[in-house]
């Protein structure tokens, strides 16, 4: 558990300069520290918002309200098996019994090697290829029990080499060139949502 390393901040800062506002990236940072650290820490948030000048509890707010940052360890890949009613309809909840015993762990745990945890989630809007499932939130469609058990294998012998480990969003780091980037404004140049002017206007 702890604050950005010495890249990751530099990162961060390259980040920050991206925005008109500090406070815009606070998502992207709460990404990169989670891709540090595998989850998000209660250290990681405090720095986050030291570095774009909010609340501690600004930054939990955000953190907490998205499935996708876990303030808990999970696997290296973490498996989200739906078990929402098209996937339970189709053996959804074998796939649950038949993960827990083939993995040896129950929901929410992890494998002794650290590399995988599982949970059962609702609806991940792939009915049409129910039952379902995500790796680090990539869609596995159509999962019985012989192809979790081949996914898992697959995945412990470096296969799908195109699902980052938890904590990365993906293999290539977007660039954004220095000419697109909004850079920062000072509140006299920051112009107020259309919602707000309206009602500035009717006052
Ligand atoms: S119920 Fe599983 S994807 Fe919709």
């Amino acid at each position: 558990m702890s604050r950005l390393n010495e890249e990751n901040l530099r990162m961060a800062r390259q980040i920050i300069s991206m925005y008109p506002k500090k406070k815009s990236a606070m998502i992207p940072l709460l990404h990169l520290a989670q891709e540090q650290s595998g989850l998000v820490s209660n250290e990681a948030m405090t720095h986050i918002a030291e570095l774009i000048e909010v609340t501690p509890a600004e930054v939990l707010g955000t953190c907490s309200f998205y499935e996708m940052f876990k303030r808990h360890p999970v696997g290296e890949y973490q498996i989200n098996i739906c078990h929402g009613i098209s996937c339970h309809l189709l053996g959804a909840e074998d796939v649950l019994d038949h993960a827990e015993k083939s993995l040896g762990v129950k929901e929410g745990e992890i494998t002794k090697d650290g590399k995988f945890s599982f949970d059962g989630v609702e609806c991940v809007a792939a009915c049409t290829e129910a039952p379902c499932l995500q790796v680090n939130y990539r869609y596995i469609n159509k999962v019985n029990s012989d192809g979790f058990d081949e996914l898992i294998a697959d995945l412990r012998n470096g296969g799908k080499a195109e699902i980052p480990k938890h904590g990365r969003l993906a293999n290539i780091r977007q660039k954004v060139s220095s000419e697109k980037l909004a850079g920062p404004a000072g509140v006299e140049d920051a112009s107020p949502p259309v919602w707000l002017r309206r009602n500035k206007e009717e006052q």
